[in-house]
């Protein structure tokens, strides 16, 4: 029944199970986790910290829920394996994709850009991506997405970029990885006469910040992980920015495992909604400050923690800021174990 308010039909729709709001809980915890592991060098510790929480606090939901992007396969991720069915097996039946730690190598050296991060959509709705690389381009919901493709050379993007933002070029910000393999990329943009802000890992985050309003940067360009394209695509379906991804292959057995996880065509471009279609919900905590969230901050009695939440259905962004108290959470973990 639609209430006769001007918000009727909102209220109707929160009606509903919304479970990235149990979601953020899970990437509260894994990021959580992972904090202590800020600035030790210790990689392995701090993403299998993550690791560990995220699936404990997984388990404790009721989902029938299974790990299409996760960990990598069940021989080589004892933890949040792709198959591996997560939850209390009652509930919405539903696909996740996670990143416990996406950024490990930044948290560990206490750098910029790490983040916990779940999506969850209705079962077979994500693209089920290899671990191999993906071409990117990713942008805000105000630009024709059917101007760019992943052929375009690099000044081309940002020139078109810019005449759609009604600017000059040197108005463009580009967020890239900061790679080797990206030099002829960063030529072609500056070449143009565009800027770069180059992270050193994280570009789900990267992905984020060219489509939020107030971030600074315009678009992501580059290759980074295909599990992290999907990641993305399921965030700018909630935010409503787009994506482009093509999978960069080495070698044959690398299409064949592709293949083999449903990928027809190994050339094609996927859009937003090839990688994540349907309804779709993400969550994402920060552990490390980045381009849009603050990371875990110690403070007497605890800890802060900063996520981001969001569903396709709503088009709600909520960004939520948690006081995590010390004796309370301890209590929790305790009583979910
Ligand atoms: P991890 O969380 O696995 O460390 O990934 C971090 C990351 O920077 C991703 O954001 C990105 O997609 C990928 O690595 C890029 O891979 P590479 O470091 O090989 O360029």
């Amino acid at each position: 029944m639609t209430h006769s308010t001007r918000y009727g039909e909102r209220i109707d729709a929160y009606v509903d199970r919304n479970i990235v709001m149990e979601l953020v809980r899970v990437t509260e915890a894994a990021a959580m986790a992972s904090a202590e592991y800020i600035g030790t060098g210790d990689k392995k510790g701090a993403d299998q910290a993550a690791t560990d929480a995220m699936r404990r606090a997984l388990n404790c939901l009721d989902i029938d829920g299974t790990i299409v992007i996760g960990e990598g396969e069940r021989d080589e991720a004892p933890m949040l394996y792709i198959g591996e069915k997560v939850g209390t097996g009652t509930g919405m039946k539903i696909d996740i994709a996670v990143d416990p730690l996406e950024g490990t190598d930044v948290c560990a050296r206490g750098a910029e850009n790490s983040i916990s991060v779940i999506a969850a959509a209705e079962h077979g709705k994500f693209l089920h991506a290899p671990d191999v690389y993906m071409e990117k381009l990713a942008l805000g919901a105000g630009y024709d997405i059917s101007k760019f493709d992943l052929d375009m050379p690099a000044d081309a993007v940002v020139r078109e970029v810019a005449r759609q933002k009604g600017v000059p070029v040197n108005r463009v910000m580009v967020c890239m990885l900061d790679r080797e393999r990206h030099q002829p990329l960063m030529a072609g943009v500056r070449k143009a006469g565009a800027r770069i802000k180059l992270i050193g890992d994280g570009d789900v985050a990267g992905a984020i910040a060219a489509v939020m309003p107030d971030s600074g940067i315009d678009v992501l360009l580059g290759s980074g992980g295909a599990p992290e394209g999907v990641l993305a695509a399921a965030a700018l379906r909630c935010m409503g920015g787009n994506i482009l991804g093509r999978l960069v292959f080495k070698n044959d057995a690398q299409i064949e495992r592709a293949q083999s996880m449903g990928v027809r065509d190994p050339k094609q471009t996927f859009t937003t909604t090839d990688m994540a279609s349907g309804e779709v919900m993400f969550a994402a905590t920060g552990v490390t400050s980045g381009t849009f969230l603050q990371g875990v901050t110690e403070i007497p009695g605890g800890c802060t923690s900063h996520s981001l939440v969001m569903r396709s259905k709503t088009g709600t962004i909520r960004k939520i800021e948690t006081f995590h108290r010390d004796s309370k959470f301890a209590e929790m973990m305790k009583a979910a174990s």
